[in-house]
């Protein structure tokens, strides 16, 4: 399975602190945001990611995960030239030789989610898509559906509709911005019509898996947190979450260098130099001491 990393957009609903920066690189407390929900993808075992940014951003990004290959991950960038959606934005992803014919994990750069079982039900999800096929999303309990995609499914947890934004929504649980899909994916994508905003709809997608009966869902229950950073509110509030657990537990919240090491992908080595590249933050002496532990 390969990722892909949707970082583009212009942040309308952050302006004017998005006028000038990109959304995904404002910090949640002591991290980048984007490093959230590129640390969703790593847990989930995938290295091989698509990064989707905006073209005149893309440099920035190119210098932030400048040592990305010596955490092992292959990064690629793909430019969308217009904020035309989200499978917009898988569209191109797609274009790359490697991506087309996969499977894929799709993660929204604005989401935050944590939760202790989080790596298990990503593998879960993973695992049955893999062997079975069809698309998966994840649902999380929401007070304010009209805000998001809305997924109203059966007692046996499938998906009956999924709606975007809706006025009346059928339940309150939102469609998280993380996403699976078998290796149909890149050709269902191109059946995606315009939707009346004009974009490429995340939802249409997850339409063309609804027809054919293969769309499921994994509800995150009450030990998750979600934050989709989108607004003044939410970008402090998921701040105040990560910091708060943090010193709490002493353990960090997607801490990249943490999980490659853990997955297996960098040694002991590499970690305390990187570790020693930081060594004036918090950051660095943590990484410092989870190599000595
Ligand atoms: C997007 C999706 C929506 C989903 C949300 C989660 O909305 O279109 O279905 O619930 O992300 O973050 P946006 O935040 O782009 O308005």
């Amino acid at each position: 399975m390969k990722g892909i990393l949707l970082a583009g957009g212009s942040g309308t609903r952050l302006y004017p602190i998005t006028l000038a920066v990109n959304k995904h690189l404002l910090p949640i407390y002591n991290k980048l945001m984007i490093y959230y929900s590129l640390s969703l993808l790593m847990l989930a075992g995938i290295k091989d990611i698509a990064l989707v940014v905006n073209p005149h951003e893309k440099e920035m990004f190119k210098h932030l995960f400048k040592s990305a290959d010596a955490l092992k991950l292959k990064l690629n960038y793909v430019e969308q030239d217009k904020p035309l959606g989200l499978s917009h934005a898988i569209m191109k992803a797609c274009e790359f030789p490697e991506f087309k014919d996969s499977p894929l994990m799709v993660v929204l750069g604005d989401n935050i989610l944590y939760g202790h079982t989080l790596p298990v039900t990503l593998e879960k999800a993973k695992k049955h898509l893999m062997e079975r096929g069809g698309a998966y999303v994840f649902a999380y309990h929401v007070p304010d559906p009209q805000r998001f995609g809305i997924v109203e499914f059966d007692q046996e947890g499938r998906v009956l509709s999924i709606e975007e934004k809706p006025q009346n929504p059928k339940s309150s649980y939102a469609v998280i911005g993380v996403y699976m899909f078998d290796s149909t994916v890149s050709e269902k994508v191109k059946k995606v019509q315009p939707s009346h905003r004009g974009e490429y709809e995340i939802t249409s997608l997850l339409e063309e898996y609804l027809k054919e009966g293969t769309l499921k869902v994994s509800l995150l229950g009450r030990g998750f947190a979600w934050f989709d950073a989108g607004t003044h509110d939410s970008l402090l509030e998921a701040s105040e979450f990560v910091a708060t657990i943090e010193k709490k537990t002493g353990l960090m919240i997607a801490c990249i260098e943490e999980i490659a090491y853990i997955n297996g992908w960098i040694d002991i080595d590499t970690l305390l130099k990187i570790a020693k590249s930081l060594s004036k933050t918090g950051y660095g002496k943590y990484l410092k001491r989870l190599a000595e532990e």
